[in-house]
């Protein structure tokens, strides 16, 4: 489904494709998707951190999260094998450890998930960041995508963002919250055998 954007371009005769990871699956978009927008890796990056498709547990009433996506080329065709990265802050807002640090590999439809806590909040000087979940990926043969996922209504979004070379403004970094169907409740009874009542997809785009 093309955007507003997308159709207002149509409309005025200016050759335009655009694809939204995290809302579109990117099936069927022969035309190409968007290489997803690069962010900041920030001061946290760890390399080598442990393989798992769990982080950042605390207690049972804590926010818990489950995030899944499919990892694309330009051509949108899944990038099976994909390495991802993904660090975060936890519920607190800050960098523990390795607790909230995972790396996993993307399967041969290029898809990914994991299970993890809402990332809490933290201040750069006197503002908020807005809340998210820092991704490297990387794959033989594609350039790497660093980047950071946030979440829709964030009042710390974009101009807010008190990190002034992060890309909080970036509508292909921004998802939605929505609530597990039954299909996702599958995917996360695999992974943990407590409630989760969040979903978030998120689709990165690889180019050569
Ligand atoms: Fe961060």
């Amino acid at each position: 489904m093309p955007s507003p954007i997308v159709c207002l371009f149509l409309l005025l005769g200016i050759a335009c494709a655009q694809f939204v990871p995290g809302t579109d699956t990117g099936n069927g978009h022969q035309d190409g998707c968007s290489v997803t927008p690069g962010d900041d890796l920030g001061p946290y990056y760890v390399p080598n951190t442990p393989v798992s498709r769990t982080m950042c547990f605390g207690t049972a009433e804590d926010d818990y999260m489950f995030v899944k996506g499919t990892v694309y080329d330009v051509h949108c065709h899944p990038v099976h094998g994909a390495n991802v990265e993904v660090w975060q802050a936890d519920k607190t807002g800050l960098y523990f450890d390795d607790r909230c640090r995972v790396q996993f590999t993307a399967d041969q439809q290029g898809a990914f998930s994991f299970v993890t806590t809402m990332p809490g909040k933290y201040k750069l000087g006197y503002y908020y960041r807005p809340a998210h979940i820092h991704y490297r990926v990387t794959a033989h043969g594609y350039r790497e995508v660093v980047t950071q996922q946030y979440f829709s209504h964030d009042p710390s979004l974009g101009v807010n963002d008190p990190c002034g070379e992060c890309n909080s403004g970036s509508a292909e970094l921004i998802l939605d919250v929505r609530a597990p169907t039954a299909d996702d409740l599958l995917q996360i009874a695999q992974l943990v055998s407590f409630p989760v009542n969040k979903v978030v997809e998120f689709n990165p785009v690889m180019s050569h």
